[in-house]
């Protein structure tokens, strides 16, 4: 029996205030996430549990229990205090999955600064508009991604500490960089925590928009009373749980439920920093005896790929709950892992901007392969009309998701960009921007996104990013960046580019381009095709027509190109 129990039952009398209950907070008490997530659970008797599992490249491994991440988050908190920190102060995390990351985000959230954890794989030019959008005044990083910072130093005069945690002291440091080591700094046993409250902010996470910079996506210390209730109803998880989330905490599925909810719990949660492989990957659920296990659709048909044979190589008995998220999932995949791993996935729907699950296939209820499942206790969740945003009410028939927005996680604004944030509601509902339908038992069929960003393994990669990044390499002329189907990344990035004259059409060339985004932007925005076109197709004013280019690459219909002008 999952602690969800029954659907019916749970969303009778549904009350925010059971989770506030259950952690011991009344409204206008201090909340604050890092204290939630370590001294809390040491109070409760569990100092000496595990809570971080971790096993890093070759072969290399460490154990912090309840008490060392109390004690590391305390240290870390402490020095950045001593740095000139201060309360609501953004702090970039820019880490591989190496545990620093881990705590540092703790003790950035301790001492009531903003948290603003980046993906490592960013290269100069990601990471750049991302700080200077949010006036980072610290980052923590690690030598191996220094450079990139360097890099791009000189355009952030707002960025003051540039924290080493590896710091190899034969080499010399720069400018605004500082040594620390969680090794050598000596265990802060007493700290005084910021008395942050619901409302104070916690976590800045940047999303891709369909125009314009990124966006800074703000959460509150509140956030945690979602998320807290969500792992448990959700990813069923319980006390004596080993938990696996394969996510980063550059995105939010890797601090909501890779940090925040397994953390708040008390449960022992492990991470892997290595790439990913099937061998790895089953080989670390035996290894570790993980029980609950988050993941994501590419993951999966990834391992699908990889076979049956292999999967019986390994005792994967100890595993109990499966779930996913992050992009469509599948029904093959859903009945691939019932028939092989003798559990189904279940999937999981929300965005960075709502903080905690929206849509899921629930623990012990029946899953639907293909759907999402069912709306989040304590939600008011529809399928809006495209035109009139009215919700729909009509089974099977396509809108687009909306949610009343009060539910703890949700954020709060879109940093420094108000009028973003309000664009994101129509008549009181929140439109997350994806369509779906309902069929007659409630459950969410989802059927696409309704803008131009690319979904690639899970990632959101703005069209418009990587068309402003390709115009920066000195043979682009005009560029359009669409998503072209992909086996098992689902959609990955390709790029229509004409090229300015004196420069040739060939596949150095496309190399050249490719690895230029790779560089500057990620791995993940890099285009995997590169096709030169004479011209781009446009609008009679002037605009590129990405969605003829996109219809082009799925084989769909191109629809009315009656304002098409390509003289
Ligand atoms: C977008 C949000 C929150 C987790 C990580 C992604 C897509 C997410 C599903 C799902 C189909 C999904 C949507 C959504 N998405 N989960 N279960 N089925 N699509 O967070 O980067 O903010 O992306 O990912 O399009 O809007 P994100």
């Amino acid at each position: 029996m999952s602690q969800f129990g029954s659907y019916e039952e749970r969303i009778k009398n549904f009350s925010w205030s059971m989770a506030e209950q259950e952690l011991e907070y009344r409204p206008g008490d201090v909340i604050n996430i890092g204290w939630y997530c370590s001294d809390r659970i040491c109070q409760q008797g569990k100092a000496d549990k595990p809570a971080l599992l971790w096993e890093g490249m070759g072969g290399k491994e460490k154990t912090y229990t309840y008490n060392d991440i109390r004690l590391a988050s305390n240290t870390i908190g402490k020095f950045l205090r001593d740095l000139g920190i201060k309360p609501e102060d953004r702090v970039c995390l820019f880490m591989d999955k190496i545990p620093e990351l881990y705590l540092g985000f703790l003790g950035v959230l301790k001492i009531g600064a903003i948290a603003q954890p980046l993906f490592s794989a960013f290269g100069g030019e990601s990471l750049f508009v991302r700080l200077e959008d949010a006036q980072t005044r610290a980052i923590i990083t690690q030598r191996k991604h220094v450079s990139k910072v360097r890099k791009v130093l000189e355009q952030m005069p707002f960025l003051e500490h540039i924290i080493i945690v590896d710091y190899d002291e034969k080499k010399e440091l720069r400018e605004r960089e500082v040594a620390f080591s969680l090794e050598k700094a000596t265990p802060v046993e007493q700290f005084e925590i910021h008395p942050t409250t619901a409302e104070s902010p916690s976590v800045l996470h940047y999303t891709s928009g369909t125009t314009g910079k990124p966006k800074g996506v703000q959460h509150v210390h509140y956030s945690l009373i979602s998320q807290y209730l969500s792992a448990q109803w959700a990813l069923d998880l319980r006390d004596d749980d080993i938990y696996w989330c394969t996510a980063d905490p550059g995105w939010v599925t890797g601090t909501s439920y890779g940090i925040i909810a397994p953390f708040s719990l008390g449960i022992t949660q492990c991470v892997q920093d290595i790439g990913f492989s099937a061998n790895n990957w089953y080989q670390f659920i035996e290894k570790k005896r993980v029980t609950v296990w988050y993941s994501a659709p590419t993951a999966i048909r990834s391992l699908m790929k990889a076979g049956e044979e292999i999967v019986k190589k390994f005792d994967l008995s100890s595993l109990r709950h499966l779930t996913s998220v992050g992009e469509p999932l599948n029904s093959e995949a859903v009945i691939w892992s019932q028939a092989v791993l003798g559990l189904p996935f279940h999937d999981t729907y929300w965005q960075t901007e709502t903080g905690s699950i929206m849509i899921t296939n629930f623990p012990g209820m029946k899953v639907k392969p293909g759907s999402m499942g069912r709306a989040f206790p304590g939600l008011t969740a529809t399928i809006l009309d495209m035109k009139t945003y009215e919700p729909i009410n009509e089974p099977s028939k396509v809108g687009l998701i909306g949610f009343k927005p009060d539910w703890p996680a949700m954020m709060r604004t879109y940093w420094n960009n108000k009028e973003a944030y309000e664009s994101k509601f129509i008549n009181g509902w929140y439109i997350s921007g994806d369509r779906s339908s309902i069929d007659r038992e409630g459950y969410f069929w989802f059927a696409g996104r309704d803008d131009d960003i690319i979904n690639t393994a899970g990632h959101l990669v703005s069209p418009f990013e990587v068309e402003s990044a390709l115009l920066e390499h000195e043979a682009v002329a005009e560029s359009a960046v669409v998503a072209k189907p992909d086996d098992v990344n689902m959609e990955v990035v390709k790029a229509f580019v004409t090229l300015k004259p004196g420069f040739e059409a060939n596949a150095d060339m496309e190399l050249n381009i490719m690895n230029f985004i790779r560089k500057t932007l990620s791995p993940l925005a890099m285009p995997q095709e590169i096709e030169y076109m004479p011209s781009l197709p446009k609008t009679r004013s002037g605009k590129i027509m990405r969605r003829m280019l996109r219809a082009r690459e799925w084989g769909e219909d191109i629809g009315d190109t009656s304002t098409l002008d390509n003289d």
